[in-house]
C-alpha cells in the first residue's frame, strides 16, 4: 500500500474563520487530540501575523511530540525569521512558505511578472532552508495557473531544496478532472518531481474539495491538506474525515493513512465545541444525520442486514451507539469517561461543577447526548467571565405584550432592569441593553436545536458590532431566550474590560 500522508491545517485555515478563534490552550487542547489521532503535520498557525498565532506555535511546538509543525509564511524574509523563531522547540519542524503564481496575483495583488516572481520563490525556499531542513512551498491560487508556467515554478523551488511544494485550488474553482490533470502535468512535465512530495490544498467554494482532493492524490499527490469538518475559508477546504474514510471504504486504491479512525468523532466534536461551529447534520462521516435511518424502508433494510444501507460501521470512525445517552442517574464516573472520549480531560474540580450542571440539565431533559455534554463543559469554561446572568423572567405569548426582567452581576455587583419588546428575546435584549449603555448592533443571530425533542438545548450564535468591530458570542441553554441573552453577554464580555 501507499502511503499519504495527512497535513491538518484546522489550527491555521481553519482557525481564520471569523468567530473560530481559538486562545492558546485550547488549541494545545486540540492539537493533541490531532497527535492522538494520527496526523502527519499540524499546521499549527501563521506567527507573523499575530503575537497569539507565535505564542500558539511556540506551546504547540512544546506540547506536542510525534507530528511535524508546521509554520506559514509568505515568501518574505521576516515572516521566515518568525516563522523560525515560534518553531524553536518543535521536535520535527517544517516552514510553508509560498507566493502566488496565477496571473490574478502576478498582475493584480504584485504588480509584477512571471520571472520575478519565480525568483522571489526560490529565494524564499533558499532563505527557509537556511533554518529547516524541511520546507515546503505553496504556489498559490495554482488552480488557476497556467500549467506550463506552475511547472517551472514546481521545479525551481524543488531545485531551490523544497521537501514538498503545495498545489493549493485556493478559490475552489477546478473541476476533479481539471485538478487530477494539473497534477498529472506536473509529472509529466517537472524533472525532478520525485524529490518532492506533491500536496493537494483544496476549497470547497463549489463543493468539489474533497473530489478534487481524491483526483489529486490519483494522480501521485501523497499529502492532503484537509482540516476536521471541513472548516476554512469561506466555503471551508477538504474534511479530513471524508478522505480518511473514502480511502478506508475503498480498499482498492491501496492508499493507506496514519489516521486511527475509531478517534474521528471525537475530534470532530471537540473542534465544533472549541469553535463554536455546528456541524451540518446531513455532513458527511460525522454529521448528526450520517448513520441515522429515518425511512421505513432503510430501517428495515438496516435491521435485517447493517450493510443494505450502510457503507461504514459508525464504530468506525468513534460512534458508539450504546454509550451516547447519560441520564440523570448516570455518575460522576460514566460522564467523565464520556467527556474523554470526546476529548475533553478534566480533573477531580472541574469534574464537580459539571456535574453539578450536568445533574440540574438532566432534570430538565430526560437524554444527555454528546452535545449536551460538550456544552456543559463550556458552560464550565465561561465560569471566569466578567459579565453574568443572575436571573431572568420573561412573560410572552399570543396576544400579550413580552416583558422580560434581567439581574446581571458584572464584576460582583447587581444590576437590574425590565423591559418590553417586539417578543421575548427582543424584550430580554433590551433589558439587557438598559443595563449595559453601550452602543451596539446586532448583525447575525441563529438559533440551532441541538438534538431532537421540545425538551432539547438550543444554541444561539450572535455577531455583535460594538464600535466598529464585531464580536462573536455563543450561548446554550435549555431556555431559547436565555441562551439568546447568554450568547449576547458572551460578545459584550469580549469587549467590555
Ligand atoms: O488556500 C491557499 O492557497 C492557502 C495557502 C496559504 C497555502 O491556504
Ligand atoms: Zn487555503
Amino acid at each position: 500500500m501507499d502511503r499519504l500522508f495527512i497535513f491538518d491545517t484546522t489550527l491555521r485555515d481553519g482557525e481564520q474563520v471569523p468567530g473560530c478563534q481559538l486562545n492558546t490552550v485550547e488549541k494545545i487542547q486540540v492539537a493533541k487530540a490531532l497527535e492522538g489521532l494520527g496526523v502527519d503535520v499540524i499546521e499549527a498557525g501563521f506567527p507573523i501575523s499575530s503575537p497569539g498565532d507565535f505564542t500558539s506555535v511556540v506551546e504547540i511546538s512544546k506540547s506536542v511530540t510525534w507530528p511535524v509543525i508546521c509554520a506559514l509564511t509568505r515568501g518574505v524574509e521576516k515572516d521566515i525569521d518568525v516563522a523560525a523563531e515560534a518553531l524553536q522547540y518543535a521536535k520535527r519542524k517544517r516552514i510553508h512558505t509560498g507566493i502566488g503564481t496565477s496571473e490574478y496575483h502576478i498582475r493584480y495583488k504584485f504588480n509584477s511578472t512571471q520571472e520575478e516572481i519565480l525568483e522571489r520563490a526560490v529565494a524564499a525556499v533558499k532563505y527557509a532552508k537556511k533554518y529547516v531542513q524541511d520546507v515546503e512551498f505553496y504556489c498559490e491560487d495554482a488552480g488557476r495557473t497556467d500549467n506550463a508556467y506552475l511547472a517551472r515554478v514546481v521545479q525551481a523551488v524543488i531545485k531551490a531544496g523544497a521537501t514538498v511544494v503545495n498545489i493549493p485550488d485556493t478559490t475552489g474553482y477546478c473541476l476533479p478532472w481539471q485538478y487530477g490533470e494539473k497534477i498529472n502535468y506536473l509529472f509529466e512535465n517537472v524533472d525532478n518531481i520525485h524529490r518532492a512530495v506533491i500536496s493537494t490544498h483544496c476549497h470547497n467554494d463549489l463543493g468539489m474539495a474533497t473530489a478534487n482532493t481524491m483526483a489529486g492524490i490519483q494522480n501521485g499527490a501523497r499529502q492532503v491538506e484537509v482540516t476536521i469538518n471541513g472548516i476554512g475559508e469561506r466555503a471551508g477546504n477538504t474534511s479530513l474525515e471524508e478522505i480518511a474514510m473514502i480511502l478506508k471504504c475503498h480498499k482498492g486504491l491501496n492508499i493507506d493513512t496514519n489516521i486511527n479512525t475509531q478517534k474521528i468523532y471525537p475530534v470532530s466534536r471537540l473542534v465544533s465545541s472549541l469553535m463554536n461551529m455546528p456541524v451540518q447534520p446531513n455532513k458527511a462521516v460525522v454529521g448528526r444525520n450520517a448513520f441515522a435511518h429515518s425511512s421505513g424502508i432503510h430501517q428495515d433494510g438496516v435491521l435485517k442486514g447493517r450493510q443494505t444501507y450502510e457503507i461504514m460501521d459508525p464504530k468506525e470512525v468513534g460512534i458508539d451507539e450504546n454509550s451516547i445517552l447519560l441520564t440523570a442517574r448516570s455518575g460522576r464516573a460514566a460522564l467523565k469517561h464520556r467527556l474523554n472520549v470526546l476529548g475533553i480531560e478534566v480533573d477531580n474540580g472541574k469534574l464537580d461543577k459539571i456535574y453539578e450542571d450536568f445533574l440540574r440539565l438532566a432534570d430538565k431533559k430526560k437524554d444527555i447526548n454528546d452535545a449536551d455534554v460538550l456544552m456543559l463543559a463550556g458552560m464550565e469554561r465561561s465560569e471566569t467571565q466578567r459579565i453574568k446572568i443572575d436571573y431572568l423572567q420573561v412573560t410572552s405569548g399570543v396576544g400579550v405584550k413580552a416583558v422580560a426582567s434581567l439581574s446581571l452581576q458584572i464584576a460582583g455587583e447587581k444590576f437590574e432592569a425590565a423591559s418590553g419588546g417586539n417578543g421575548p428575546v427582543d424584550a430580554a435584549i433590551n433589558a439587557l441593553k438598559q443595563i449595559i449603555k453601550r452602543k451596539m448592533t446586532l448583525h447575525e443571530f441563529t438559533i440551532q436545536a441541538i438534538s431532537r425533542g421540545s425538551n432539547d438545548v438550543g444554541k444561539v450564535h450572535m455577531q455583535v458590532e460594538h464600535d466598529g468591530s464585531i464580536y462573536y458570542g455563543f450561548g446554550a441553554n435549555t431556555d431559547i431566550v436565555a441562551a439568546s441573552v447568554e450568547a449576547y453577554i458572551d460578545a459584550i464580555n469580549k469587549f467590555v474590560k
